[in-house]
Parts: C-alpha cells; sequence; structure tokens
C-alpha cells in the first residue's frame, strides 16, 4: 500500500487494517431508501446498522453451530472434544445476551420515526433473514416444525437462491438429530448384572407411595373437591412416570408431539442428569445444560422481539404479511427445540435417594476411583 507524508510517497508493507476488514465494503453498506428517494429518514440507518450487526453476529452464530452439529452428526464423539464444543456452544450464549440486549438500541427509535419509512420496506421483513432460518434448522428446527406458519408461506416470500440454502439446510442431520444419537449410544445403563432402570423405578414407586400415604393422611381435613384434585393430581403424576418406560405409551406422546427425543435418548439424558456428578458426566451434564441455556436465550429474544414489534406497530400486521405481534408471540412460545430436556425435570429425584450403582459402573463413571476402604 502506498502512503503520503508531506509530499513523499512511501510503501507499506504487511496488513492493513482497513484492508483486512474490508471496511470499504462493510462501511458502504448503509444505504437508506428514504435517501435515495429524495428524503432521508434519519433513523433509517440506526435501523440498517442494527439489522446488520444482527446478521453479522448470526454469521457467527452459524460458525460455531455448524462445527458443533459435524461433530455430533460422526459415528464417534472424543470425550476430550465436548470440551471444546461446550466453549463454543458458551460463547453462542455471550453472543445471544447481546443480541437480547441490542433491542433496547433499536427501541430508541420511536413508532413516528419508523413510520417516516416504513412503507418502503414492504415486502421484506425478518420472515427472509436466511441465516435465522439456517440456525433454527441447524439446532433442530425445520421449516415444516414451526407452529402454525407452514413451510410453503415462508418459501413464498423467499428468492430461488434463499430457497434453495433453505433445502440444503434441511437435507442435512440438525445439532438436534445428532445430540439424540450420541445420547442413545451412552453404555452406562446396560451393565450385565444391574438393570439401572428397575432401580430407578423400585425407587420412584417408594417415593409416590410415600407421598400417596401423606396425601391420604391429610386429605382427612380436605373440602371434597380439593380432594379429588390432589388423587388426579397424583395419579397423573404415576402416569407421566410410567408413560417414561412404556415404550407404547412413550410413542403415542411422541406421535402427539408431546416428546421429540426417542426414549433411549431420553432415558440416557435423564441419567446424566441423574448422576451429573460423577466425574464423567461433568462434561455430558454441561452440555444439556448449555443447550436448554440457548433454547431459553431464543425464547426470551423471541420475546423481547415481539413486545418490541408491538411497540412498534401495535396491532398492525407486519411487512412480511403475519399478523405482527401476534404471531412473534406464537413463535416465541411454539418454536422450543429442546423442550424434552427441560421436561426432564419432572422425572428427577433427591440425590439421597438416587440408587447406588455397583462398583463396577462407579469405576467406569470415575477418572480415578479410590481402592476400597481408603475412602
Ligand atoms: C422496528 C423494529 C422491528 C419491528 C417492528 C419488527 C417486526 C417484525 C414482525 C412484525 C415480524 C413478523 C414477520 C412480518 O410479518 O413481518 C418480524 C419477524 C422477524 N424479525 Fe423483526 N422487527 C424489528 C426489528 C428486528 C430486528 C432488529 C431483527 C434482527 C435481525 C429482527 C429479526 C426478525 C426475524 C428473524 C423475524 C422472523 C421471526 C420468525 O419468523 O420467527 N427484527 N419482525
Amino acid at each position: 500500500m502506498l502512503f503520503k507524508i508531506k509530499n513523499t510517497e512511501f510503501e507499506m508493507s504487511g496488513t492493513y487494517y482497513g484492508d483486512y476488514l474490508k471496511l470499504d465494503k462493510l462501511l458502504s453498506a448503509q444505504v437508506p431508501l428514504s435517501k435515495s428517494q429524495g428524503q432521508e429518514s434519519h433513523d433509517e440507518t440506526l435501523f440498517i446498522v442494527v439489522h446488520q450487526v444482527y446478521e453479522l453476529w448470526f454469521k457467527q452464530i452459524l460458525h460455531e453451530l455448524k462445527s458443533i452439529r459435524d461433530l455430533f452428526v460422526g459415528d464417534n464423539i472424543e470425550e476430550r472434544s465436548l470440551h471444546s464444543v461446550n466453549e463454543r456452544l458458551e460463547r453462542i450464549i455471550k453472543i445471544q445476551n447481546l443480541l437480547i440486549d441490542q433491542l433496547p438500541v433499536m427501541e430508541t427509535m420511536t413508532p413516528m420515526d419508523f413510520l417516516e419509512f416504513r412503507d418502503l420496506l414492504v415486502p421484506a421483513s425478518g420472515f427472509q433473514s436466511i441465516q435465522f432460518r439456517q440456525i433454527e434448522i441447524i439446532m433442530g428446527l425445520p421449516t415444516g416444525r414451526r407452529g402454525k406458519i407452514d413451510r410453503q408461506y415462508f418459501m413464498g416470500r423467499l428468492s430461488e437462491a434463499d430457497q434453495k440454502s433453505i433445502d440444503e439446510a434441511e437435507a442435512q442431520q440438525s445439532l438436534f438429530d445428532g445430540l439424540e444419537k450420541w445420547l442413545e449410544r451412552i453404555p452406562f445403563t446396560k451393565e450385565k448384572n444391574f438393570d439401572f432402570w428397575n432401580a430407578y423405578r423400585t425407587t420412584v414407586d417408594d417415593m409416590l407411595t410415600n407421598e400417596e400415604q401423606i396425601l391420604l393422611k391429610n386429605l382427612a381435613t380436605l373440602p371434597e373437591a380439593a380432594k379429588e384434585a390432589q388423587m388426579e393430581g397424583l395419579e397423573s403424576t404415576k402416569k407421566t412416570f410410567a408413560s417414561l418406560f412404556d415404550p407404547k405409551q412413550f410413542l403415542k406422546l411422541t406421535k402427539s408431539g408431546k416428546r421429540r427425543l426417542s426414549q433411549r435418548a431420553t432415558l440416557n439424558a435423564l441419567f446424566i442428569l441423574l448422576y451429573r456428578d460423577e466425574p464423567i458426566l461433568h462434561q455430558p451434564y454441561r452440555l444439556l445444560n448449555l443447550l436448554m441455556d440457548i433454547d431459553e436465550n431464543f425464547t426470551s429474544w423471541r420475546q423481547r422481539h415481539a413486545i418490541m414489534a408491538q411497540r412498534m406497530l401495535g396491532t398492525k400486521v407486519g411487512t412480511g404479511g403475519s399478523s405482527g405481534h401476534e404471531y412473534l408471540k406464537m413463535a416465541a412460545e411454539k418454536n422450543r427445540v429442546y423442550l424434552d430436556l427441560f421436561n426432564l425435570s419432572t422425572f428427577l429425584i433427591p440425590r439421597s435417594k438416587l440408587p447406588v450403582l455397583p462398583t463396577e459402573l462407579k469405576r467406569q463413571l470415575n477418572f480415578y476411583i479410590a481402592e476400597e476402604g481408603t475412602k
């Protein structure tokens, strides 16, 4: 690159900040439509910059997610890779926090200032954010699974090239698919002389019988309707526990959309949550928690974005043709991917009641186990 100081030209070698970051392209990419129409709306620059910053962060999230998904859809994941997977998931969470915190910046634009240029945007909308869709798809939410709005509706709003990229993303396995296979492969609950789930069920049966006895003791003082409600509650808890083990009931719940992970994957995920204190399960436990954090953060972003849209638009329809706030509220509630992991809390039992694991299994779950009698 050539530089000129006091009429003397000289060459500077090496990397130059602006070239490296392609700032000429990046900083000339904010082109308000209102300006080209002859009357620039001051806040349109903010609107463009905020959206562009989001898209850049979406790019980084996709970069992390793809690398994690690729690892998970393979046949085998080495223990040590789990550590970097978790580091990357942690990074995504930090980025999501920024994404949520950015919405108030957008909200410094008032609804009337937005109206100055809003009509120029039609029919463009966040519906057409391909990177946002790709994130959803890689996480495990293909367009056909999204609440209410069907695939055709989405696709009809996209250019041919974007439709192709959605088709390509959906043709690949998602992180959810990979996680399910990985969970199914976890070996610990199928030991030769030990059926963990028999031991767990005995514990749960004892707990529920105990609960029933406490309930019966206290029922005498309650009115009839309250008695019935309490007994119904207990019966429903028993059924929920039973459905975890009965393949037919499990399948029924899967078909009705109440559960998504396979039965084997669900049971193994529960094992990880129950025995999280065992050293080998530390990283798997962290992984499940991080996935829940990411799912929760997407829901928080969706909820915040829905409220922002309500503040900007009231009950008006969106530029993309949806019902606006109503659609976004529904999307926040319905489009959860890792809900099964959240619902596993139903089946947790106190640490003090966990079935004692046989020594051989304990040995497998520990990096080091003390000689018997030296503990
Ligand atoms: C004035 C600010 C904004 C308003 C009023 C607004 C409004 C809306 C509305 C009404 C929709 C539903 C689709 C439609 O009918 O258009 C939507 C979707 C969406 N918006 Fe925004 N938005 C705003 C800012 C943003 C920002 C800063 C982003 C960041 C990228 C964003 C990302 C999205 C995405 C990804 C969707 C699709 C959501 C889904 O289908 O689940 N929006 N927006």
